[in-house]
């Protein structure tokens, strides 16, 4: 296993795109079951999460070939309606070909996800969901069984909103008869990018992006290009690096509507933000301003985000109060901010954050995708080096990252877990 080593106290400057974004292109490619034929997907982002995906797809009868950024995938020949365990415990978005295979084969078979270190994440109101729609579910030795000759649209109510559960009711109900009406939608970015490509499937699906969406089912569907959105998260992720080592960064390729949320907490940090189409420039200047923080779903502050937020409230000039209202158990990346001297104190779902002159570099434990890509950040402003196991999390998400960072200037490599 790999280790990454940050040696911190440089300013980043300079320019990086962003790649595209992992959780568009997941349930996208997943979305390729829908129809028999040939899918091209461009500006796949480069990922171990895409992998799984790839796996996944293949294991079902899919051809999926990948060349640079572009990924083909044909599905002329899927026939098994299984998600195997192995696959489905690496990545939890595995649960997404669920309603496409049951809307297209009438039957699916896949592994429940079992726990995650970020919280409970059940998939009940996935399930719920497409009972409504008619399907049959049975759970049985650690699997979900869901089966429907023809799935029948009805009006489903999200308790909170959902966003892969949104995304699988929307996959599951474009073949169904008749309408379904989804409220309390998710509204991420995501969710429109993948209306978007089921409509141009041939689909009729209309108010993505509002928390009411309305799909009309049809009889059949029909293979498409398309491109993938890019990945707001690791825009914001550059974003905040250029705040926090204060220097300018340049994040091209990139979407700021999707990121309002992230640019006005950033600005009212002190930074400087400058945005013109699709460009971002962050630069960032001392002291760092401290705000509070509460994650909700979009267009709110990102959950996403906040383990990064974190990492700049525990430099900045005061006292922040950081509210997970997401995800139970996401304040895993506390304990380690903590050995590297940031003063913060959880209680509950409350983080408050006492910012200090300067963290000092310590080894540190990856948890999950974004507590690494805090822990990523505190080492670049650290005194000192900061080495971080586990960063196969890293990888599920970030494509080359510390290519990208050490394109900026920052000392950062990855070395083998042993020799470190
Ligand atoms: N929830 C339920 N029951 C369900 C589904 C969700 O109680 O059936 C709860 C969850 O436990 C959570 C809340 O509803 O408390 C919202 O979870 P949501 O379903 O929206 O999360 P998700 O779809 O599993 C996606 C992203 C996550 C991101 C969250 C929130 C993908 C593949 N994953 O997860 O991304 O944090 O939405 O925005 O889109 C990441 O990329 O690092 C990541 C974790």
């Amino acid at each position: 296993m790999d280790a990454i080593l940050v040696k911190g106290g440089r300013a980043l400057n300079g320019e990086i795109r962003v790649s595209g974004a992992k959780n568009a292109a997941l349930p996208m490619l997943a979305a390729s079951l829908l129809a028999g034929g040939k899918f091209k997907f461009s500006n796949v982002p480069d990922l171990k999460d895409i992998e799984t995906i790839r796996q996944l797809l293949s294991t079902m009868g899919a051809e999926v070939d990948r060349q640079g950024d572009s990924v083909h995938i044909d599905t002329r020949n899927v026939e098994n309606f299984e998600a195997p365990y192995d696959l489905v415990r690496k990545m939890r978005a595995s649960v997404l070909v669920l309603g496409p295979l049951l809307a297209r084969l009438k039957r699916a078979r896949v592994s429940l996800p079992g726990g995650c270190a970020i919280g409970a994440r059940p998939i009940n109101m996935h399930l719920e969901g497409l009972s409504r729609l008619g399907a049959r579910i049975t759970l049985e030795h650690g699997y979900v069984e869901a089966q429907a000759d023809r799935l029948t649209g009805d009006e489903i109510f999200f308790d909170v909103p959902t966003v892969t559960g949104t995304e699988n009711l929307m996959m599951a109900a474009v073949l169904a008869n008749g309408t379904t009406v989804l409220r309390n939608a998710a509204r991420e970015p995501e969710i429109l990018a993948l209306a978007e490509m089921l409509n141009l499937m041939g689909a009729d699906v209309s108010g993505a992006g509002s928390p009411v969406i309305t799909i009309r089912g049809v009889d059949r569907l029909a293979p498409v290009s398309a491109r993938i959105i890019p990945d707001r998260i690791e825009a914001g992720t550059y974003m905040v690096a250029a705040a926090l080592t204060c220097g300018t960064i340049r994040i091209t390729d990139a979407e700021p509507d999707h990121l309002k949320a992230v640019i006005s907490k950033l600005r009212e940090t002190g930074a400087k933000i400058t945005v013109k189409q699709d460009a971002i420039t962050v630069t960032g200047k001392r002291p760092i301003h401290s705000v509070d923080i509460k994650t909700l779903p979009y267009p709110g502050f990102p959950t996403d985000m906040q383990a990064q937020f974190m990492v700049l409230m525990s430099v900045a000039n005061g006292l922040s109060v950081i509210s997970e209202t997401i995800f139970e158990n996401r304040f895993i990346h506390v304990l380690e901010l903590q050995r590297m001297g940031a003063d913060i104190q959880v209680s509950g779902n409350h983080a408050m954050v006492k910012g200090i002159e300067k963290l000092s570099g310590a080894p540190v434990m990856a948890s999950d995708l974004r507590a690494s890509a805090s822990l990523v950040l505190a080492g670049l402003v650290a005194e000192g080096t900061t080495q971080i196991s586990r960063v196969y999390h890293l990888d599920r998400g970030y494509e080359s990252i510390e290519e990208k960072f050490r394109k900026l200037g920052a000392n950062i490599e990855r070395v083998p877990e042993s020799s470190s």
